[in-house]
């Protein structure tokens, strides 16, 4: 397959071009570097430096090498940023993915995947959480995926677009090659790893959680087990998903397994031999106290099962990530 990975610079889309690449298919990456780095897309794949929303520039790239599907992970995606500036969100997520959605269709690309999120939830009633929850999200990062994700859907009853909307929930660890690098980190496993290098202590966002420790609970996806899952979504396009059923498919991907952030800093301790370092601060303004993924439907649909669901697995690579890779990509 002759495949496009927006933000195949950033930390998802690149560890899910190498799986691409690996499953011999051909890959074209087209990012702006925003938050990504030029140094994670491979020197065998054509890397266009530049955004998806400017739909005449991407309907030229897809016709020209003649592109049959598009895997959408490029984004803005802080939640905090999104409350304080949500026209930025409005702008990329909707306004530019409602133009790369356009260059899709003059180009007769009716293949696509992207990268949603459990932010689509909001504030959850029942956990573990199915496709068939409520959408209610409370930020505006996770009302523009809800937004992009209708879009979807009408463009494939109206044009045929056949397409999966992958829910991710927490994504932590690294593959050899491709590891998280963003600045500033919000993600939990960096940011320990970072308390971790740096000896400077880090803050857990709340110790009074309505649970068992006090803090929330997560579930947590090794990223070369969410690019197995997007080589599998890819692959489940070329014909109608599911007979009768409508052409957008919506997919939790996680673990079902919850873990605190006091057991995720248990186990990095347990792997890297030392303490991590740490105060407790206020909690963060609209984090639920659980999100658990249900993904038995991403296992119906796509045969798709996790095979690195240990804290270990993700932190123990993510920790190897950043032995190789002491300043990041830009001093790799
Ligand atoms: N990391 C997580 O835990 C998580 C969880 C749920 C959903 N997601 C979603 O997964 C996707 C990837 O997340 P990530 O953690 O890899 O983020 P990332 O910031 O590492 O990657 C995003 C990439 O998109 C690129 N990009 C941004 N705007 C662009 C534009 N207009 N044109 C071209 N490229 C552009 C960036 O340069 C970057 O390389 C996002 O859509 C995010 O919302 C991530």
């Amino acid at each position: 397959m002759r495949i496009l990975v927006t933000g195949g610079a950033g930390y998802i889309g690149s560890v899910s071009v190498e799986r691409l690449l690996a499953a011999g298919h051909a890959v074209w990456v087209l990012d702006d570097t925003s938050t990504g780095h030029a140094a994670a897309v491979p020197p065998e794949v054509r890397f266009s430096r530049s955004t998806y929303a400017d739909e005449n520039q991407v309907t030229r790239l897809l016709v020209d090498n003649a592109i049959e599907a598009i895997l959408h992970c490029a984004a803005r995606s802080l939640v905090g940023e999104s409350i304080r500036n949500p026209s930025i969100y409005y702008r990329a997520n909707v306004v530019g993915g409602v133009a790369l959605l356009e260059a899709a269709r003059r180009a007769g690309v009716e293949r696509f995947v992207f990268s949603s999120t459990a932010a689509v939830y909001g504030v959850p009633v029942a956990s573990p959480i199915t496709e068939l929850a409520p959408l209610d999200p409370i930020n505006p990062y996770g009302e523009t995926k809800r937004t992009f994700e209708g879009a979807l859907r009408w463009y494939g009853t109206a044009y045929g677009l056949r397409s999966i909307a992958l829910r991710y929930f927490n994504v932590a660890g690294a593959s050899e090659r491709n590891g998280e690098d963003h600045d500033p980190e919000t993600h939990l496993v960096p940011t320990i790893i970072g308390a971790l290098v740096s000896s400077l202590p880090m803050t857990l966002f709340g110790g009074d959680y309505p649970t068992p420790d006090g803090t929330p609970i997560r579930d947590y996806i090794h990223v070369e087990d969410l690019a197995d899952a997007h080589l599998l979504a890819l692959e489940a396009t070329s014909e109608p998903i599911q007979p009768g059923v409508e052409a957008a498919v919506p997919l939790n991907l996680g673990t079902g397994t919850g873990f605190s952030v006091r057991e995720v800093l248990a186990a990095a301790e347990k792997v890297v031999g030392k303490p991590v370092p740490h105060t407790i601060g206020p909690r963060r303004a609209g984090d639920p106290p659980i999100l658990v993924a249900s993904a038995e439907r991403a296992r119906e649909v796509l045969g798709w099962t996790p095979r690195r669901g240990s804290l270990t697995e993700m932190i123990g690579s993510a920790w190897q990530w950043r032995q190789t890779h002491p300043g990041g990509y830009d001093q790799a």
